[in-house]
C-alpha cells in the first residue's frame, strides 16, 4: 500500500479532514524517515487541507522531525521530574561520548540526541525514549550500556 494509500484510509475514519493531519503526519515519517518540506506538502495534498496546519503542527511537536534523524533517536527528558534527578548529568555525558551537542547527529548517522518535553513517565525519572522504547532511571552507566548495545 502506498503511502498516499495509508493517509486516504487512515483520513476517511475522521469527518473533518483536519482531525487526520496528525495520523497522516505519522504515516508519512514512517515512510519517509522525516518531514521535510516537500512531505508536509505532498500530505496536505493527499488530505486537502491547508498546508499551514500541516507545518503547524510538524513543527509544534517534537515526535516529528522535519530535519533526517540518525538510525537511533536518543530523546532525553529536560523536564522538572527528569531535571531534579539529574538528567543535565546525562546530556552533559551523551554530548561528550557521542561528540555532538544536542540537536546534532553523529557523522556515522546512528545516534540524533535531542531533550524532549516531559514524556509522561516521570515515575521512572530521568527518562530518554529511544525509538518506541522508554528507558528510566537512568544513570551515567546504564547509559554507556545502553549505547553500547545500540552500536
Ligand atoms: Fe521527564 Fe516527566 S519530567 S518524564
Amino acid at each position: 500500500m502506498s503511502m498516499r494509500e495509508k493517509i486516504e484510509e487512515a483520513a476517511s475514519r475522521y469527518p473533518d479532514q483536519r482531525s487526520a493531519i496528525m495520523p497522516a503526519l505519522l504515516i508519512a515519517q514512517k515512510e519517509r524517515g522525516h518531514l521535510p518540506g516537500a512531505v508536509l506538502e505532498e500530505v496536505a495534498d493527499i488530505l486537502g487541507v491547508e498546508r499551514i496546519w500541516v507545518y503547524e503542527l510538524a513543527t509544534f511537536y517534537t515526535l516529528f522531525h522535519t530535519e533526517p534523524v540518525g538510525i537511533f533517536h536518543l530523546q532525553l527528558c529536560d523536564n522538572i521530574s527528569c531535571m531534579l534527578r539529574r538528567s543535565e548529568d546525562l546530556l552533559r555525558h551523551l554530548e561528550e561520548v557521542l561528540g555532538i551537542k544536542k540537536g546534532g547527529t553523529t557523522p556515522d548517522g546512528l545516534f540524533t540526541l535531542s531533550t524532549v518535553e516531559c514524556l509522561g513517565a516521570c515515575e521512572m525519572a530521568p527518562v530518554m525514549q529511544v525509538g518506541d522504547d522508554y528507558h528510566g532511571d537512568l544513570d551515567i552507566a546504564q547509559i554507556d550500556a545502553l549505547l553500547d548495545r545500540l552500536r
